[in-house]
């Protein structure tokens, strides 16, 4: 229908008849002239309708309208430096309504003060705008980037199904009725892992999938019930070969899509000094402020908060001055809700020693500790594992409000050697810290101390954010099976969920491992926004609602019928309300 986009016509094409297709951006009407802002996918160009014979039926068009006109481009009196399009206008001959508009309930390209919920309700029209088309298309060409580097280096794009049984991945299910088969379920897949394994039992040794994955779990700034996985796994590989090829792809993902040169190969860090140092199994790699031990300098001590306790970590920041009571207070708050028991604090001031605990604190300690001027070390005491939390909560904090994250780097870095278990003492049972396929360093370790058994498991890290985790897999079925034995499963319990899987690897498995990377995180990392929510074309709410459709709904009796399902009379009665 169209001769040129709206972001195409310059002083170039001056005297030439187009035809423009697009929506009213904005249209003026100056007595006897009416000018458009013609708005497409592109760009925008300035019609301008002076001829009687379009200018009647110009002033009826509203923001919005679709339409399609024809005219000759003419130099503008006015120009408009910051458009490709500035310098011209569109002199139109020839106007045709294409679709009329209703007003619309948000205004395109203002959507600043409009309440998310709104925003939502309104998807398409939010999306018409420019700053969340940009996010989509960036979306689009990381996805495009990634797939030419997988392709390229043998990978093979195969699909695996929604409808099956889940892997134990650590989420609750989002379960599906089988109408044909009364009272069973299928589950939809928090992840492909059984699948993508077996691809490799197949022989197909490279494969890599676009994964959607599903998960009940609490939603959060970086989470979506429903998300999108880079999902990728090998056969004949170790853990390096996994971790060089995917910084190979995140270089060149990089590069092509942002022109960024990222840094490769990314640091390595041990589990155990990432939480020893950074508080996290993601560390923020952008600033310093590491945790330091200082159980053995209060020791000897008297201090009341510190008494009897079994550890004593802390952070020092610069520019004390900046942490007045009322933000000591907040911090306070932050530590206790990521269960530290107390914040104690000690500034140095020319010398001058002050904060909560410096009236306990002698001479000697106050040298042990080292403070240069104006600076102020925070304190946690407590176990370890909250101390070292609940620091790392703080340690960003802090970071944030003394300014010192460069929003413009990229810090990547590979989380290694992560315990294999978890012993949970509610259940009284061991769970698998990454998913139950996870091979541990040596099967002895397993075996003999599970507790301190480590798993051949890795982490891509970037900037605070767990990008992806993957791992090299069990690939003996004698291994597998004592693994399901350690998690407690019963010898039936296994037949039963993964028999087929167990089963499987008894043909011929070759050691193979794998990695997803979450695509939404890595389009929200490189478009720079903290919501999950605006690199998702039709996301979620909090509560998982889709507001445009009004999912989940209602469905007839007879649906319910089909699948042999009731639902309580009460639990209809409470949604309706
Ligand atoms: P994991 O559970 O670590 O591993 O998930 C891999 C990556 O998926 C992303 N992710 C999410 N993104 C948005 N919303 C969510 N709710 C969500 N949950 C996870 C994260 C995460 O790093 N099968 C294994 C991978 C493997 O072992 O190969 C797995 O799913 O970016």
């Amino acid at each position: 229908m169209r001769t040129h986009y709206n972001n195409e016509l310059t002083i170039k094409n001056l005297n030439q008849t187009v035809t423009l297709n697009g929506w009213v951006s904005k249209a003026r009407n100056l007595g006897s002239l009416l000018f458009v802002d013609l708005r497409d996918r592109f760009g925008i160009t300035q019609l301008t309708f002076h001829e009687k014979s379009v200018y009647e039926l110009a002033t009826t068009l509203k923001n919005e309208y679709v339409i399609e006109v024809t005219g000759k481009v003419i130099e503008r009196q006015s120009k408009n430096p910051n458009m490709v399009t500035g310098e011209i206008e569109v002199l139109v001959d020839s106007l045709t309504i294409l679709s009329e508009a209703k007003q619309t309930p948000i205004i395109i390209n203002d959507t600043n003060n409009v309440l998310e919920e709104t925003r939502l309700k309104y998807r398409y029209l939010d999306l018409r705008g420019s700053k969340q088309q940009q996010y989509l298309i960036k979306r689009h060409e990381i996805t495009q980037a990634v797939r030419k580097v997988l392709v390229e280096k043998g990978f093979y794009e195969l699909e695996t199904p929604f409808l099956g049984k889940s892997t134990p991945e650590g989420a609750r299910d989002y379960l599906v009725p089988s109408r044909v088969h009364p009272s069973k379920f299928y589950a939809l897949p928090q992840s492909p892992q059984m699948y993508k394994q077996l691809f490799m039992v197949a022989g197909f040794e490279k494969y890599f999938q676009f994964a959607k994955c599903f998960r009940d779990e609490d939603l959060r700034a970086d989470r979506q019930p429903e998300f999108t996985q880079i999902d990728i796994e090998a056969s004949f590989v170790n853990e390096n070969d996994i971790m060089s090829f995917v910084e190979e792809m995140l270089r060149r993902t990089f590069k092509e899509v942002l022109n960024i040169n990222i840094e490769t190969p990314f640091l390595k860090m041990p589990y155990e000094h990432a939480i020893s140092k950074y508080g996290s199994d993601k560390p923020d790699m952008r600033f310093e402020m590491l945790i330091e031990d200082y159980t053995n300098i209060f020791k000897s001590v008297d201090v009341p908060f510190f008494n009897n306790e079994e550890h004593i970590s802390g952070i020092i920041a610069s520019n004390s001055s900046s942490f007045t009571r009322k933000k000591i207070d907040e911090l306070t708050n932050l530590v206790k809700k990521n269960h530290g028991k107390a914040l104690a604090f000690i500034k140095n001031t020319n010398n001058e020693y002050t904060g909560s605990i410096a009236k306990f604190l002698n001479e000697d300690t106050f040298n042990k500790l080292n403070l240069k001027d104006n600076e102020i070390l925070f304190l946690v005491p407590g176990n370890y594992d909250d101390v070292k939390n609940s620091l790392g909560a703080l340690r960003i904090e802090v970071a944030k409000e003394l300014d010192i994250i460069d929003n413009n780097s990229y810090k990547f870095l590979w989380v290694t050697d992560w315990p294999l278990l978890e012993f949970d003492l509610e259940t009284n049972r061991y769970y698998a810290k990454h998913h139950p396929f996870t091979a541990p360093k040596t099967i002895e370790e397993l075996r003999d101390t599970p507790k301190e058994a480590i798993a051949r498991a890795y982490d891509v890290v970037l900037n605070g954010y767990e990008l992806g985790g993957g791992s090299i897999r069990i690939h003996q079925q004698a291994m597998q099976d004592l693994m399901f034995k350690t998690l407690g499963f019963t010898e039936q319990e296994i037949k039963e969920q993964f028999g087929f899987f167990v089963d499987a690897l008894s043909y011929g498995t070759p050691p193979h491992g794998g990695i997803a990377l979450g695509l939404d995180r890595l389009t929200m990392l490189m478009t720079k926004t903290e919501n999950i929510r605006d690199v998702v074309a039709f996301p979620k709410t909090q509560n998982a609602r889709d507001l445009m459709m009004d999912a989940p709904s209602f469905v007839t009796d007879l649906q319910l019928n089909e699948l042999h399902i009731s639902v309580a009379k009460e639990d209809k009665k409470d949604e309706k309300k």
